[in-house]
């Protein structure tokens, strides 16, 4: 079996990729500091998939200790790089910790990656590289406008940096760009686990539908889209998850032209803030209580993807429609009412 550094492997796409990884025959091995994450996952990985996953707590910006897991395991043959901090807010607030710890920890691995002679890498990026788009659906080629945070500017100079790389190293790269990755596994063994208030949209909903958050407040209607609410491009964790072995796939095959390629990871359908809303109330039969506030500073209009190239050349396909992502998010925060541990972890997350 291939062994496949997961980095991250507890957090939320992280798990959900581990379990897709095991079901695909291949040996996940997970580094993840827990410094924004919990490794509970790993027993909801374990629930599903049989598999009891070790995690190497590790700081990812500490060069030797990155090392020594390649010194451990010099059979790793493909790098999922998922760990990075990825709350924008918090980028605005401290800018030095995001490019600190995003850009210090992919520097590492890229160092080992080139040292141990690692051939397939996987980078985990995201729509906020294209910006405010002019116009929509984006393209891989869409050019990039200016990130809305430093989160954004990580990326961008992430996807940057890998490139640059690729040049010069022997490792084959593919860079994933996540639209919105929203929802949780079918089994609610594993998903997201958001600490303190969320930022993002679809768990503020399912907390305040649980009683969590007493409102949820929809930031702005007053926007040039369809209902006044911006518009995103939703899409199911588990297909999120899943690329990543069809990209993997594609690079043992060899099927890759070039030493680094982009590949968009979105439905292609652009959905507002309101529709998610009213979805969610179909398919929970919870009335949620919300109200119109202010736009949020940094907010894009609209953004969606245009995934032709992800499904003609790794054959990607969309699995789960905007009811099933409503509906395993709903199922995973009853969940999290229920179970203890993985409460007790969010909470003392939060604290
Ligand atoms: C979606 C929409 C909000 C919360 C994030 C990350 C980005 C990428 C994709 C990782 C916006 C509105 C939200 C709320 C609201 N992830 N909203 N009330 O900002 O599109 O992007 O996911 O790579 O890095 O930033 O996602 O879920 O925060 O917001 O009205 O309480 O929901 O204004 O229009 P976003 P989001």
């Amino acid at each position: 079996m291939k062994k496949i550094l997961v980095t991250g492997g507890c957090g939320y796409i992280g798990s959900h990729t581990i379990v897709d990884l095991i079901e695909n025959g291949f040996e996940p091995i997970c580094v993840d500091d827990n410094s924004r994450s919990t490794p509970a996952l790993l027993n909801g990985i374990e629930k599903i998939t049989g598999k009891k996953i070790k995690n190497y707590k590790v700081d990812l910006t500490v060069f030797d200790d990155t090392h020594a897991i390649f010194q451990e395991n010099p059979d790793i043959e493909g790098i999922i790089h998922f760990a990075a901090y990825k709350a924008v807010g918090e980028s605005v607030e401290k800018p030095l910790l995001y490019f600190e710890n995003n850009l210090s920890s992919l520097i590492n691995i890229l160092r080992c990656a080139k040292e141990f002679d690692v051939p397939y890498f996987i980078f985990s990026s995201s729509c906020t590289v294209y910006g405010n788009p002019d116009e929509v659906p984006v393209t891989e080629t869409t050019p990039p406008k200016p990130a809305a945070s430093p989160y954004g500017y990580t990326k961008q100079m992430g996807e940057q940096i890998v490139n640059e790389v690729s040049k010069k190293i022997p490792t084959r790269f593919i860079l994933l760009r996540y639209f919105n990755p929203v929802g949780a596994h079918p089994s609610t063994d594993i998903g997201e686990l958001p600490m303190g208030k969320p930022e993002n949209l679809v768990p503020a909903i399912t907390q305040t539908a649980i009683g969590k958050l007493p409102q949820l407040k929809v930031y702005g209607d007053d926007y040039p889209t369809r209902d006044g609410s911006c518009v995103r491009d939703y899409i199911h964790v588990c297909d999120i998850a899943h690329a990543h072995i069809l990209a993997l796939q594609y690079l043992i095959d060899n099927k890759n032209k070039n030493k680094c390629e982009v590949f968009n990871l979105g439905t292609g359908n652009g959905i507002t803030v309101l529709e998610v809303i009213k979805a969610f109330e179909k398919v929970s039969g919870v009335k949620l209580n919300y109200v119109i506030g202010p736009r949020r500073e940094g907010d894009m209009v609209a953004i969606y993807a245009d995934n032709t190239l992800a499904r003609q050349a790794l054959g990607w396909k969309i699995n789960f429609s905007l009811d099933d992502m409503m509906s395993t998010a709903w199922k995973w925060e009853l969940k999290l009412k229920e179970d203890e541990t993985l409460h007790n972890n969010q909470n003392a997350k939060m604290n």
